[in-house]
């Protein structure tokens, strides 16, 4: 393993992805790592220091300890003043690929890394240490659909059969026809042990008011995890937890150095009181790893290539406190939406697409007389790994095809807009 250390470098991810793409794990870790820490880690085999401009944490200037440069591995330090040692750069070099050629030459060099870093042996090792962590306990599993809670199951069951129990809960924020099929795919298809929770009333009654983006995350989190206990209380003999959460999750949430970007449902809403251990074993894969694990493992390409859905579902596309009308708005918009991108081909082109319903109304006119009601936003992007995002340049016709439909299908609405920003500035959801 290759151990970057934040120091503050906004370009930590792009070059832990480029270390993996070499064929070596990678993993980044704070500045503060402690020794113990360190020494738990398995087989590193080099460090690099990647300092950035993000390097003051309260008030003091970033300061890597000496057990670092004592480690008995080669530490490349790059735009980082205070290093000592052989291998520093002042900065990386611009250009990508001669980035790569430095990288490569550290590895491989210097390190005498190995570049067997695949999705073949990363089944293995989860494999194995999924079943050494669970025993003969049960492990429950939030399986909502989405390519990361798929991906979760299809490697539990690999790995510990009938001791998983998968539970999907429709919070009342799903998209049209998802739980369907979910039910569909996961119990008649892959017999998986499957119970369906239908608790809309519930998530929807708690939401009422809510306008704040990241207290509806956290209660809808904080929710899922209560519903969870309930069922797990009902099965008897549950220890364990499933997440499907995924490393930008985890870098998003807030590393030292960054800024919370946003809070990540299943990263910032668990409540204090849990009872659960958490089994997360795509927690270091970004997600295009997340996908070819899931080739790996076998499922479907459809299912693998699925756009993502967050966890907080329509909710977060419901912008400010959610009401019955708007999410029945965004929910068959975003039906529509997906029927007319299928029909064109552009589901299998683009990464993400979805519609938002803001919380404001405009003025319009219908069947002769003045209307006052909501807007709908299509947004639709490209992405490697979700950390950064770009839009799709849809033909005129198709988006005016989803346009009409949308006026004429979609009630308490009449007005159709096209979101055109890239992240950054915008995130790629709207809250
Ligand atoms: P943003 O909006 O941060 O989204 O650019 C990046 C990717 O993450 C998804 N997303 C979430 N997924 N819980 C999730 O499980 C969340 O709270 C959440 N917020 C955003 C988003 O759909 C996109 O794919």
């Amino acid at each position: 393993m290759i151990l970057i250390l934040d120091l503050g470098s906004d370009e930590n991810t792009v070059l832990a992805r480029m270390i993996r793409d070499l064929g070596v794990y990678s993993e980044i870790k704070p500045h503060d790592i402690t020794e113990e820490e360190l020494t738990k880690l398995d087989n590193v085999k080099g460090i690099i220091l990647n300092g950035g401009p993000l390097n003051i944490v309260d008030g003091k200037a970033i300061e890597v300890r000496d057990f670092i440069y004592n480690a008995g591995v080669p530490v490349l330090a790059v735009n980082y003043a205070a290093a000592k040692g052989e291998h520093c750069l002042d900065q990386w070099p611009m250009e990508e690929d001669a980035m790569r050629a430095v990288v490569n030459s550290f590895l491989f060099d210097t390190c005498h890394a190995e570049a067997n870093w695949n999705m073949k042996n990363f089944v293995a090792d989860q494999i194995e240490l999924i079943r050494r962590q669970v025993g003969d306990k049960k492990v429950l599993l939030a399986l909502s659909g989405g390519v990361d809670s798929s991906v979760v199951a299809a490697l539990l069951i690999k790995a510990i059969g009938k001791q998983l129990v998968c539970v999907h809960v429709n919070h009342g924020l799903m998209r049209k026809g998802e739980s369907e099929s979910v039910i569909e795919v996961f119990r008649n298809q892959m017999d998986a042990n499957l119970i369906y929770v239908d608790a809309c009333e519930r998530f929807l009654t708690k939401l009422e008011g809510i306008a704040d983006p990241e207290q509806k995350r956290k209660i809808i989190g904080a929710e899922f995890i209560r519903v969870f206990e309930e069922e797990a209380r009902k099965l008897e003999g549950i220890d364990f937890l499933a997440q499907g959460t995924i490393y930008p999750d985890i870098v998003e949430s807030g590393t030292k150095t960054a800024k919370v970007v946003k809070s990540h449902h299943n990263v910032g809403g668990l409540p204090e009181d849990m009872k659960f251990d958490l089994v997360e074993p795509l927690y270091y894969l970004f997600k295009d790893e997340v996908r070819a694990c899931g080739l790996e493992l076998g499922l479907p390409h459809d299912m693998v290539f699925r756009q993502p859905f967050p966890g907080p579902g329509l909710g977060v596309r419901c912008l400010g406190a959610i009401t019955r009308e708007r999410l029945e708005a965004v929910r068959e918009s975003d039906a529509i939406l997906r029927e007319e991108f299928a029909k064109a081909g552009l589901d299998k082109k683009v990464w993400q697409y979805f519609t938002i319903v803001p919380d404001f109304k405009s003025v319009g006119v219908k069947n002769n007389a003045r209307c006052f009601e909501y807007p709908v936003i299509i947004r639709a992007v490209n992405t490697i790994d979700a950390m950064t995002a770009s839009i799709e340049q849809i033909d005129w016709p198709v988006l005016t095809k989803i346009t009409d439909r949308i006026l004429k299908e979609v009630k308490n609405v009449n007005r159709v807009c096209y979101d055109l920003s890239p992240k950054p500035c915008a995130t790629i959801e709207w809250e």
